[in-house]
């Protein structure tokens, strides 16, 4: 199994080029299900959940062909069920049952997989996808959805679309808003979405659905209208840059000091991690689209920090932030309330020296940590990202391994790294 060798105390200058960010081409490639024409998407990284949604879209019949950056699909969905080992592989395997639902009017898919970040349940989506008329059966392993089935007019049986509801998210959710727009933007009438996610991926995807054809409004802070129509038509498009591969990015700076321009970030949707940053001892500053962050490699602590959903401090930052307050000149309050079970990595953490305590949903970080090189297990995504930021300002060699995780989210981490500096190498 491949690891990362990571030898620290290096500082870190150089400039980057964001690549599309994974949770919008994620739903991006849902989208392009809702067509037959073809979809081009630009800017995609090569990551693992990617490869693994373009594996799913081959199985369900579709063409897709991959140009450097640039991934085109076209054709129609020739087969409704998502194959279990690849809809285990991770959690965006779920949105691709709204596209499918909405141009063919059945999907079955087992229970997604993801990050063991916590339970991650699907009620939300369900819930709405019955409002607008799809029949779900569950069974333990997985989930099949029919639209009703009507005559037409020749009394034939076929798949009716299905039909526009008022929904309303008891809870903000990223995946479920994203599936009842990919499902109603075919359906026949008017769909509300009311306290929607309103995360800049989610205004990604509706700003291609719109320039495909279809019409979706934003009509409050966090409601959506989307009148159905009967065709959505091709389009070649990229997506927003990744806001938390550059923030990753901004809290390795601030830990290992030094100078790095971003040079395609979207400085509006960091405001949450910069405000935080500044506050911390980095200077950040952002002009004529590039943005430059300085630190000096010594963070000042953070009293209290919780995470929220956008535009609040995004969860899958925290576990960067909590690393970086390891080392901080003080006790920090790190409350995690997105997720019930997101500090998987603290434990790991430890092993390089941080002195933390979980209390509930907060993680009392003492700070003044000198951490010292180990070995260490990524646990997930964004909590092996935050282990090798802990190996970039730990003393001597730190191994991170199981780095499969960190690849699902971040293409070549360690070539990024290395080009900016750091002695980190894939072994
Ligand atoms: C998306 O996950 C992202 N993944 C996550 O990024 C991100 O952390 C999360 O949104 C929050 O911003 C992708 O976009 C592929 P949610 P998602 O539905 O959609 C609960 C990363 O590191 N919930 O907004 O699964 C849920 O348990 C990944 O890139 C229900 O209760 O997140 C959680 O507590 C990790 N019922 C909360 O809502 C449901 O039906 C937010 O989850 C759905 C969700």
């Amino acid at each position: 199994m491949q690891k990362f060798e990571i030898v620290g105390g290096n500082r870190l200058c150089g400039c980057v080029k964001l690549k599309g960010a994974k949770n919008s081409v994620l739903p991006l490639l849902s989208a392009s299900l809702l067509t037959e024409d073809e979809v081009t998407i630009c800017e995609c990284p090569n990551i693992l959940d990617v490869e693994n949604m373009l594996k799913i879209l081959k199985e369900l019949g579709v063409k897709v062909e991959r140009d450097g950056d640039k991934i085109k699909t076209s054709g129609k969905i020739l087969n409704t069920e998502i194959p279990d080992s690849l809809a285990r592989e991770m959690r965006s395997s779920i949105f691709l049952i709204g596209s499918m639902l909405g141009k063919a009017g059945k999907a079955r898919t087992a229970y997604p997989g993801g990050c063991a970040i916590g339970r991650r349940p699907i009620d939300l989506h369900i819930k709405g996808l019955k409002e607008l008329g799809v029949s779900v059966t569950e069974s333990t392993t997985h989930i099949d959805c029919k639209t009703p089935k009507s005559k037409n007019e020749n009394g034939n049986v076929c798949t009716s679309k299905l039909h526009g509801a008022d929904i309303y998210f008891e809870k903000v959710s990223v995946g479920a808003t994203e599936n009842l727009i990919l499902a109603s933007v075919l359906a026949n009438g008017r769909t509300i979405l009311r306290n929607v996610a309103r995360e800049p991926e989610i205004c990604d995807l509706v700003r291609m659905l719109n320039a495909m054809g279809a019409q979706i409004k934003v009509v409050g802070s966090s409601i959506l209208e989307i009148t159905g129509v009967e065709s959505l038509h091709g389009i070649v498009y990229t997506p927003i840059p990744d806001r938390i591969v550059a923030g990753t990015l901004m809290v390795a700076v601030a830990m290992c000091g030094g100078e790095v321009q971003i040079l395609n970030c979207e400085a509006n949707h960091l405001k949450a991690i910069t405000t935080k940053l500044a506050n911390s001892s980095c200077n950040i500053t952002t002009r004529y689209g590039i943005t430059l962050i300085e630190s000096n490699g010594a963070p000042a602590f953070m009293r209290a920090l919780a995470t929220a959903p956008y535009p609040g401090f995004p969860t899958d930052m925290q576990a960067q932030f909590v690393t970086m307050m390891s080392i901080a000149n003080g006790t920090s309050l790190v409350s995690e309330k997105v997720f019930e079970n997101r500090f998987g990595y603290v434990e790991e953490l430890k092993k390089l020296g941080a002195d933390i305590e979980i209390v509930h949903d907060i993680a009392v970080v003492k700070g003044n940590s000198k951490l010292k090189g180990a070995t260490v297990k990524a646990t997930d995504l964004r909590g092996g990202s935050a282990l090798v930021l802990a190996g970039l300002k730990a003393e001597g060699t730190t191994y991170v391994e199981d780095i499969f995780h960190i690849d699902r989210g971040y293409e070549s981490f360690e070539i990024m790294l290395s080009e900016l500096g750091a002695n980190i190498k894939r072994i």
